[in-house]
């Protein structure tokens, strides 16, 4: 049984549509499972992280460029500790989510954007980062990732949504603004605050 329902045999709907119990954390939201066709008609494969994904997501990071690394985590990062691929790949799918997207690329599962927020219950807010690997960049994706994970974060009652981000980052505000939703945006320490009421 799988949990999106898609009865397509092809090779890549069997190796990425979760079946139940298949290598899934307790809880795992697999309603949040979803096919999306970006521009070109080519298909990629969005669900919840997993904590599986360590290699794939490190595989996601050593293709991103350095400025998308730089406009991701708002400064030069040259790996990923295996503590911060802890933090990056265990979450809790209510205070703490990501999804990511997925393709097959030469047969092997690829990682090529991810989407999280995180909320931090001292400050009583909760903050969003998204990225999307350059060469699949300005095809909808990043849009998309974004509005699936403001769902989410609506559906797990959350009210309010930051985004800091570099002044600079005409992508990511072209992007808030090309998903409709209202924001209010103001400078901090140097960035940008980005804040969305869901
Ligand atoms: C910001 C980012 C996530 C956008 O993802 P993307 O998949 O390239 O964006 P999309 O293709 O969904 O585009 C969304 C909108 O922004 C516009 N856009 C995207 N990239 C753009 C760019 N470099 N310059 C201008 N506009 C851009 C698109 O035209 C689109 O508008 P439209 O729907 O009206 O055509 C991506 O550039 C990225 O990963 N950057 C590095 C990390 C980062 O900056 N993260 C944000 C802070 S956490």
């Amino acid at each position: 049984m799988y949990y999106t329902g898609i009865h397509d045999t092809s090779l890549q709907v069997k190796n990425m549509v979760t079946k139940i119990g298949e290598n899934t954390p307790p809880g795992y939201p697999g309603e949040y499972e979803a096919w999306f066709t970006v521009k070109d008609g080519r298909r990629v494969f969005i669900r919840p992280i997993k904590p599986a994904d360590q290699e794939l997501l490190l595989d996601l990071f050593q293709r991103l460029s350095d400025h998308s690394i730089q406009m991701r985590f708002l400064g030069h990062l040259p790996g990923l500790s295996p503590e911060l691929l802890d933090y990056l790949t265990i979450v809790n799918y209510v205070s703490d989510f990501a999804i990511v997207a997925m393709v097959v690329e030469k047969k092997e599962d690829h990682i090529i954007a991810v989407c999280r927020y995180h909320s931090d219950s001292q400050t009583n807010s909760t903050e969003l980062a998204v990225a999307v690997r350059d060469d699949w960049q300005g095809m909808g994706l990043g849009k998309e990732m974004v509005r699936r994970l403001l769902t989410i974060a609506r559906d797990n009652g959350i009210r309010r949504i930051e985004a800091v981000v570099d002044p600079s980052n005409a992508a990511f505000r072209k992007l808030l603004n090309a998903l409709g939703s209202p924001y209010t945006s103001r400078p901090l320490h140097g960035f940008y605050r980005f804040l969305m009421e869901l």
